[in-house]
């Protein structure tokens, strides 16, 4: 597996495959990676003739009072991890290589980025739009998956690419959890002990959301309400959001007629979390 970490190599790389006709698959990550992010490869693996996976701690999409500089970053265990599931390729350039000086082009997807992470993170999407955009034209990938633990983002990327005509097919991928429920993160490390067990709250809290839909429940306050007194009972649970949208264009919902998503960010201590469910 090579470890790419120019953009002109990148480009020499993946021009290569297209020159002998392959498909390039793209993983974007912030590394630090986690059997979430391994289904991911996985999945390009078996889909694509040659997988990159890029581990880029994106600064343009952390605020100045966010985690970028504590983010988790090992990539010798990125390597090998991506390696021992078939990434051909590592792609983990520095920040100065994706933004040199005189660097000013944004992207910005409107109304998708209002609503739920876009209320306590205004500047995020901006600068994961941005930055998935061009790890797309440096990878001159052919298929790019995300996770639907992020499903927000992956709204706001399919979006993008509907939006800017870009040709490149988005594949969404389920929630990777561990045995106990927690949606695996590489911001979980951060949990204390007391904080780990009781985020399991929020998988809990989803859990009781989709039994009561599943009994016939259409009232979106009720919905809302019960995973609010669920999440409660965690004491170090500090709720950002608890939102009930339509999956297509997370738009607020009252009566529950369509796909919906359940999304919900909780903050315990420092860390935040974030998990939904589709339904
Ligand atoms: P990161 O948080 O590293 O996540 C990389 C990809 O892994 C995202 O598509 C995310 O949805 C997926 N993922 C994370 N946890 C998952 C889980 N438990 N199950 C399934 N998939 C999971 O998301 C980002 O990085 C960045 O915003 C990025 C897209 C790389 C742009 O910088």
């Amino acid at each position: 597996m090579k470890i790419i970490t120019s953009v002109k190599e990148m480009n020499a790389f993946a021009d290569e495959a297209h020159a002998l006709g392959k498909k390039i698959g793209l993983v974007p990550t912030m590394g630090y990676l986690h059997d979430g992010h391994l289904s991911l490869i996985k999945k390009s693996v078996s889909e694509n003739d040659v997988t990159v996976v890029s581990v880029f701690v994106n600064p343009t999409q952390f605020a100045p009072n966010e985690d970028f500089k504590t983010y988790p970053r090992d990539l010798n265990r990125d390597a090998a991890l991506a390696e021992s599931v078939g990434a051909d390729a590592v792609f983990h350039p520095e920040p100065e290589e994706m933004y040199p000086d005189g660097y000013h082009t944004y992207i910005s997807v409107e109304k998708l980025t209002e609503v739920l992470c876009g209320v306590s993170r205004p500047t995020h999407f901006r600068g994961v739009t941005t930055v998935v955009a061009k790890l797309f034209n440096i990878a001159r990938a052919d298929r790019a998956y995300f996770g639907q633990k992020d499903a927000q983002q992956l709204a706001v990327v399919r979006r993008m690419v509907a939006d800017l005509n870009m040709n490149i097919e988005i594949v969404g991928c389920p929630i990777v959890r561990e045995s106990d429920g927690l949606a695996l993160s590489s911001r979980n490390v951060f949990l204390s002990p007391d904080e780990r067990s009781q985020a399991l709250v929020l998988y809990k809290s989803l859990c009781t959301a989709k039994g009561l839909l599943e009994g016939g429940e259409r009232s979106a306050a009720r919905i809302r309400a019960e995973i609010e007194r669920v999440i409660k009972t965690a004491p170090l649970a500090d709720i950002d959001y608890i939102e009930i949208v339509r999956y297509d264009d997370l738009t607020a919902v009252e009566t529950i007629d369509c796909k919906v998503l359940i999304a919900l960010a909780v903050r315990f201590g420092k860390t935040r979390l974030i998990d939904n469910i589709i339904f």
